[in-house]
């Protein structure tokens, strides 16, 4: 196919920086004010994102694959990537905004939880409420990172951070948001199906041999490697994008045809696959009952505390586990903790998150934080 025919369909959609808007926008708390009216405002949330802590402790989050001996399974910050090279493609052609959809696409995980979606499972059984990396992700933006003052991004990079993952049918949806906003949401799908792939087949060969036979068989239907499988799906897209007048990829064959496969992925190789969830799941809920436990941490929110633990930190968690008791075999003998572990141990090991030490904890972790998450929907105004 011939991309090039359909350059700058979709032109006349793209954002528009001059209408940007942030929170501080005089940018009087903003280190990068200096930077304003030189930069265009997307370009400068790249910039703020390139070089924000939460970029860089994704390096140590789970995509899908919790150990990740090969070099080459994915963390979390090389998906980040993926998506942005694929989005970035898909803007290029359609002339949307590049700067915009760059920008969403680095910032729409930095809100995933430790050990991914299992961290999710985790967090939505302590907390009773569901949880999801999305609104995490506006949350860290706007009042964790640069210790507790925020990125200062634009309200359209947070839109997209924190709509990216809306249910892919529904277009009606993303009504009144960036349309850079569905681009990358199909850039995440795209993305990760294909990236995955590969990850199963670098996991799970040995010990699945069937499953991964079965994975390869259905993700070449698409290509015989993982950027023959994108390209096939970004130039369907684009091609129903330019018929449709606006982001699409729903009626193409190609479309259908990707639809089944993620889903099938879902049903027969994500969850099932992954033997050791429930006791990551476990070994978290213990993680916070002893963070509860911690004196230094009266005054914080212990479930934000652990959501933006890495995988490293949330392992060193459940090492003082298993150092103090053995690892417990069923949440109730966590309780008690606090007696047989030096808690200001406990917290002097997980405190360099962030660079806060511990005094600064209280005031950047404060509950209501947490109750501000919970009540921030999707299409909230930012
Ligand atoms: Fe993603």
């Amino acid at each position: 196919m011939d991309l090039a025919k359909y350059k700058g369909c979709l032109g006349h959609l793209a954002a528009k920086p001059d209408n940007a808007t942030r929170e501080d926008q005089a940018g009087l708390t903003d280190e990068d004010r200096c930077y304003m009216g030189v930069l265009n405002p997307y370009q400068l949330d790249l910039v703020k994102l390139l070089g924000s802590k939460a970029l860089a402790r994704s390096e140590d989050k789970t995509q899908v694959f919790i150990s990740r001996e090969n070099p080459y399974t994915r963390p979390r910050s090389r998906h980040t990537r993926d998506v942005k090279q694929v989005a970035l493609a898909i803007a290029s052609v359609t002339n949307l905004h590049c700067d915009l959809t760059m920008a969403g696409a680095l910032g729409h995980d930095i809100g995933h939880l430790p050990f991914g979606h299992h961290g999710e499972i985790a967090f939505t059984n302590i907390s009773g409420k569901k949880i999801c990396h999305a609104t995490v992700g506006v949350i860290v933006a706007r009042r964790i990172e640069r210790r507790g003052v925020g990125l200062n991004l634009t309200n359209d990079t947070l839109q997209i951070i924190l709509n990216h993952s809306l249910g892919a049918g529904d277009f009606v949806s993303f009504d009144g948001l960036p349309e850079e906003t569905a681009v990358v949401m199909w850039a995440d799908k795209i993305a990760y199906v294909f990236g995955d792939v590969n990850d199963f087949a670098r996991c799970l060969t040995e010990s699945e041999p069937d499953l991964v036979c079965e994975i390869c068989r259905r993700a070449n239907e698409f290509g015989q490697n993982q950027r023959a499988r994108v390209a096939m799906c970004v130039e369907a897209l684009v091609e129903e994008s330019e018929a449709k007048g606006r982001i699409s990829f729903l009626q193409s064959e190609c479309a259908r045809k990707f639809d089944d496969f993620r889903k099938w992925l879902y049903e027969e190789a994500y969850f099932p696959a992954q033997g050791a969830r429930s006791v990551v799941i476990d070994g978290l809920q213990r993680g916070y009952d002893l963070l509860a436990t911690c004196e230094e941490f009266r005054d914080c929110d212990h479930l934000l505390l652990l959501a933006l633990l890495t995988d490293k930190e949330a392992r060193r968690l459940m090492d003082w586990l298993s150092i103090a008791v053995g690892f417990p075999s069923s949440r109730s003998q966590t309780s008690g903790l606090s007696r047989s572990i030096d808690t200001s141990r406990v917290s002097k090991s997980i405190s360099p998150i962030l660079g806060a030490r511990p005094i600064a904890f209280a005031d950047h972790f404060r509950a209501p934080l947490w109750g501000a998450l919970f009540n921030f929907k999707s299409r909230d105004k930012i």
